[in-house]
């Protein structure tokens, strides 16, 4: 079975790396982008998630898009996907999270070394002198809400139009060429250059193994192999198999 292959390959792998996007927080009840439910059934990116966008009209963006968006995220807690993912960093198996997430549920649930490709929603930054408050503490009653210097806050991610901040560019491309094994979990692999990753680590020579509730493009040509069903069950499986392979056998309860 898939799952048990799974965990013989992250048994065997020196340095894994996971590449986790929207579908890994649908547990967690926040929307994926794209099918059935997703953000952008609703919202034009390109009249909601562009720079150009919030620029020209902060307000409605924050109003329409951004201040439903902070219901959802202030409240996520993490789910038993996220919670496997800090077990197997736990296990000293799991390098680096990539995420295309900007939820902070990763860290939330104990992950330390995580790459937010796209930035935070956990953090707000001004858009004249770039301070930074976290999401939780900013009032909503006046919206565009503002800096404590009258700027207006904008989310501390990559709204489209912008470039991904090249810190976290190397060292996601890093992350990714120095695997041998890349989790690429709940991504569509629709948007560049984060569906770039798993290429570079697949030229590299490292294993591929997705998880989704879906094929995506890249699994015909760059995955190993496709582990098709929910993050939240099919991780929290793999985890399972991994620990009962492990020398000291599963963990006793308690
Ligand atoms: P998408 O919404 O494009 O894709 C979500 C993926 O999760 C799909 O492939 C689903 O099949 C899969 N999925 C759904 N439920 C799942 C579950 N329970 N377990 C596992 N997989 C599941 O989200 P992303 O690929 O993350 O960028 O989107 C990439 C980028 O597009 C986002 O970071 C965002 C967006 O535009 C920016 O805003 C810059």
């Amino acid at each position: 079975m898939l799952i048990e292959k799974a965990a013989r390959d992250l048994a065997a792998a020196r340095n894994v790396v996971a590449l986790t996007g929207a579908g890994i927080s649908i547990g967690s009840g926040i929307p994926p982008f794209r099918g059935k439910g997703g953000l952008w059934e609703k919202f034009d990116p390109m009249q909601y998630a562009s720079i150009d966008a919030f620029m020209a009209d902060p307000e409605k963006v924050w109003r329409e898009f951004i201040g439903e968006l902070k219901v959802v995220i202030d409240n996520a807690q993490p789910n038993a996907a996220h919670m496997a993912l800090a077990r197997l960093e736990r296990l000293g198996m799991l390098h680096t999270v990539i995420t295309q997430n900007v939820d902070g549920l990763h860290q939330a649930a104990g992950n330390t070394t995580v790459i937010e490709f796209h930035g935070t929603f956990t953090r707000q930054r001004c858009t004249d002198c770039a301070a930074l408050s976290a999401t939780r503490d900013v009032d909503l009653s006046r919206l565009p809400p503002r800096c404590w210097c009258g700027g207006v806050l904008r989310p501390d991610w990559v709204f489209f139009g912008e470039m991904i901040p090249s810190v976290e560019l190397d060292r996601a491309r890093q992350s990714a060429a120095g695997c041998d094994l890349m989790l690429v979990i709940g991504t569509s692999a629709l948007v560049q250059p984060a569906a770039y990753l798993p290429v570079i680590a697949r030229e590299a020579s490292a294993r591929v193994i997705e998880i989704n509730a879906e094929a995506t493009p890249l699994t015909a040509s760059v995955s190993d192999y496709l582990i098709q069903g929910k993050a939240e069950a099919m991780l929290d499986q793999i985890l399972g198999a991994l620990e009962a392979l492990r020398p000291d056998g599963p963990p006793h309860p308690g």
